[in-house]
């Protein structure tokens, strides 16, 4: 036998035998995939009878409530009361559980599962949805930094604006998909990044002229206010998810759930102002560009477009936060029942 052969061929047995080893383990994972998936169905189907069977069951208990001795009212109004908290077992059942998805994902994506299946995926990925925003964000307020003070010229602000376009087009489809798995944001947020991204369209459209110059560096200046607000957010957003994860995790003792909610309003308290003066010059910019639209020169479609956007804007953003604002004082904080 050669020198060193018989070298390669031990090695070449172990490796043979790890081979099979991970054949093996790879027979094991498929099976409990297959295994898996008819957990799923089986989950699922169970889901959708139960929910048929509840809605019965409810209209039943509503037909003896009439004429119902106390004793039997009292039996009733306890089979009602665990009747209503089971629907929100489900959706949570629901967040583990591949399904069908929207049409906007539909649309992007196909039918793919975008269900994460644990938790911990789930945190991952919103941790990386926030970092993803954070990173774009300071992107475009060095943009329009530049674009403000140094160089006035048209396609850079084109560039500025496609990059907005772009980004607001990427958070709805990862905000459709953080939804789907459970996540609570309202739906007026996505709403919000659907004309976000519509505005920034148009504002690539506007054709360089004195109209565009009249706008154009209020337009940067808001833009430079409005990437700094949101990295103010995202430090918020980030803070808030570092915090239910460990409150999560019960083994970390550091942190209570009267230390989140302390923590979470000492946050807000500091972010509402810069968010409300946001949304009062996202207003002003509704109302400059009406007035420059009013003007008899004014030729272009896009004033008037971006004021009405503006406009949306300011309502939905102002509304939308105080509503928020409001539910937190009267609900104490919703997200920590997840947990
Ligand atoms: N965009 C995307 N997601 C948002 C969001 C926003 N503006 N506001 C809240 N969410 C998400 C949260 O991350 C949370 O997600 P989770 O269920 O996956 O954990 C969910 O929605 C519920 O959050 P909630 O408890 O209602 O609010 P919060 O404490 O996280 O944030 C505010 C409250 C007021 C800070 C936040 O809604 C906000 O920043 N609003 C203003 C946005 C705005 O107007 N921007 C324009 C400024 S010029």
């Amino acid at each position: 036998m050669l020198k060193g052969l018989s070298l390669h061929l031990e090695e070449w047995d172990r490796l043979q035998g790890e081979y099979e080893q991970l054949q093996e383990t790879h027979r094991l994972y498929l099976q409990k995939l297959e295994e898996i998936s008819q957990l799923q169905d089986k989950c699922s189907s169970s889901i959708s009878i139960q929910h048929e069977r509840l809605k019965e069951v409810h209209q039943m208990v509503k037909r003896c409530n009439t004429g119902a001795s106390d004793e039997d009212a009292k039996i009733l109004a306890q089979i009602t009361g665990k009747i209503q908290t089971i629907p929100s077992a489900f959706v949570e059942m629901e967040t583990f559980l591949p399904k069908k998805n929207g049409l906007y994902l539909r649309l992007i994506l196909g039918n793919v599962n975008v269900t994460l299946l644990s938790k911990q995926a789930k945190l991952a990925y919103k941790d990386e949805y926030e970092k993803f925003k954070l990173y774009l964000t300071v992107l475009l307020l060095l943009l329009s930094v530049v674009c403000y003070f140094f160089v006035t010229y048209r396609v850079l602000d084109a560039i500025l604006n496609f990059l907005l376009l772009w980004f607001y087009c990427t958070l709805t489809v990862r905000e459709s998909i953080l939804i789907s798995n459970g996540s609570r944001i309202k739906g007026w947020w996505v709403f919000h990044h659907y004309i976000s991204a519509f505005l920034s369209g148009v504002m690539l459209t506007w054709p360089d002229g004195s109209q565009y110059r009249t706008f154009r560096n209020q337009f940067l200046a808001y833009s430079f206010y409005q990437s700094f607000v949101q990295c103010l957010q995202c430090y918020y957003q980030s803070g808030c998810l570092y915090r239910l994860r460990s409150l999560g995790e019960r083994h970390n003792l550091d942190l209570t759930v009267e230390g989140f909610q302390s923590w979470m309003w000492k946050g807000l308290t500091f972010l509402l102002p810069f968010i409300f003066f946001g949304h009062f010059w996202q207003f002003f910019n509704s109302l400059s560009l009406f007035k420059m639209a009013r003007d008899p020169d004014c030729k272009e479609w896009q004033v008037l477009m971006c004021a009405l956007c503006f406009l949306v804007l300011f309502m939905g953003n102002f509304f939308t936060t105080v509503a928020v604002v409001h539910q937190k004082f009267k609900n104490g904080n919703q997200r920590l029942k997840r947990l």
